[in-house]
């Protein structure tokens, strides 16, 4: 196969050589167009040693053969890793200043794009709005990856890795399955567009006075992944989002809340229509009975505090009590259990008592789940049955997580189970006993 790969002026170009050395040793005949800007990064010699062909570059050479459409038209795939804010945005307006976006607009072939920027440049809104454009005509966006950038920042915009890529792309051609499991080298479309997403995220507090109040350690990047992840792929998005510790997520409708009660009020508004909940904040189970005006404060001589507590309602299980049948809902399980099997038994049992449609079970510890980056995590669908198992950046388990709802959400629609199907999730005002 003749693949081209594009690679433009960020700091992951050194990443792309890998890209290239993937693809050429997986057989297929590699022609690298690199920006000006490119070259600034990798050289011209190595990208011709590992791609075993020239390179090119300036539009005004090779001008008797039509050197950007014969590139464009000889291929059959066309990678662009990394691709920079400025790339996409070129790419959106269909800009042909140079070789590569000559070489691109000349093609008919499949274009895969592999994004690599800061954070604050991904989440841009104009950066957001040209990914959306080219989503919505057939690009295949692999990553970003969430992880550690160019500075001592870290968050969504590195560069996936490029195995992931090459994985994600050769599967756009039919040449590999298409990836799935590993987290890794996420290939996104429109395919929520139309479907109204509501999330939570983060983390309740239930005061205990005006000072103090009793959490737990969920940052919210679980559920800003699978908001942001949804959105990416065309749905419109609500999040609930209790005290993140990160930044918002571009593009979605937020609404702030603090406590289980008020997380409470505003997913039984928001999911009234909605196509899908999805249930990733950490909910308090218990809220102090009383809440101090005052500041508490020490008595002399006491040896301890003694707090009473009272329930949370269960709002997944509220939601999965009341008829739904419109709305796919999916939950999580925190477990801290260590035994493989028996996390996932501990899942399948906390679906059917919440009565959710898939339930997402991860392992949390003074180490895993909360906080990091990165996430392991089953799903357990309707029957019970492990649907799919995910691994790696939070990003890619919130992709993984979403290819299960669309095929839900496709399952459901051609089987026909209207009038019912669509119908928004309701809600009772009875507490239910989920555990
Ligand atoms: O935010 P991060 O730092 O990225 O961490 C991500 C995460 C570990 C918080 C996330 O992946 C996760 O597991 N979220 C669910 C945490 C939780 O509350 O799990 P649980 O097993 O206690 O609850 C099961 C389900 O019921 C959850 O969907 C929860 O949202 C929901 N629930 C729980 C209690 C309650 N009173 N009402 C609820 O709706």
């Amino acid at each position: 196969m003749n693949v081209v790969v594009g690679i433009t002026g960020g700091i992951a170009a050194y990443k792309a050589v890998g890209v290239v050395r993937a693809l050429v040793l997986a057989g297929h005949d590699v022609h690298v167009v690199p920006t000006e800007g490119a070259l600034r990064f990798v050289g011209r010699p190595t990208l011709e040693a590992i791609s075993r062909n020239p390179v090119h570059t300036d539009l005004y050479e090779g001008v008797s053969e039509v050197r950007h459409v014969a590139i464009g038209q000889a291929a059959d795939l066309i990678v662009i890793a990394p691709a920079t804010a400025n790339s996409i945005a070129k790419l959106a307006t269909g800009l042909a200043d140079d070789l590569l976006g000559n070489t691109v607009l000349a093609s008919e072939a499949p274009l895969v794009i592999a994004p690599a920027m800061h954070t604050e440049m991904w989440r841009h809104p104009a950066t957001q709005a040209n990914i959306d454009t080219l989503l919505a005509r057939g690009v295949t966006v692999v990553g970003p990856a969430v992880g550690q950038l160019t500075g001592a920042d870290s968050g969504p915009g590195r560069m996936e890795e490029p195995e992931a890529i090459v994985r994600a792309a050769l599967a756009v051609v039919g040449e590999t399955d298409a990836p799935s499991g590993t987290g890794a080298g996420v290939a996104r479309s429109h395919d929520l567009a139309g479907r109204r997403i509501v999330v939570s995220a983060g983390g309740t507090r239930e005061p205990l006075d005006p000072v103090r109040f009793l959490g737990n350690r969920s940052s919210g990047k679980q559920g800003v992944a699978i908001a942001e992840a949804a959105r990416a792929r065309g749905a419109s998005v609500t999040l609930v989002a209790a005290n993140l510790e990160i930044a918002e997520p571009t593009g979605c409708a937020v609404r702030q809340v603090s406590t289980a009660l008020e997380l409470r009020d505003a997913i039984r508004e928001a999911a009234v229509g909605a196509d899908v909940v999805v249930m990733a904040a950490a909910v308090a189970d218990y809220r102090p009975a009383a809440v101090s005006e005052a500041k508490l404060k020490k008595t002399p001589g006491d040896a301890g505090l003694t707090l009473e507590l009272v329930r949370n309602p269960d709002i997944l299980a509220e939601l999965g009590h009341a008829p739904h049948d419109g709305t796919v809902l999916v939950g999580f399980a925190a477990e801290t259990e260590p035994d493989d099997v028996r996390l996932v038994e501990l899942g399948r049992e906390k679906r059917a008592a919440k009565g959710a449609d898939l339930i997402v079970v991860n392992r949390v510890g003074w180490h895993e789940g909360f906080a990091g980056d990165d996430n392991r995590a089953t799903v357990v669908g309707e029957d019970g049955a492990v649907v799919t198992e995910l691994h790696g950046t939070k990003v890619s388990v919130a992709h993984g997580i979403l290819d299960v709802v669309v095929s839900v959400l496709t399952d459901r629609s051609s089987t026909e189970r209207e009038p019912t199907a669509g119908r928004p999730a309701r809600t009772t005002d009875e507490e239910s006993d989920p555990r």
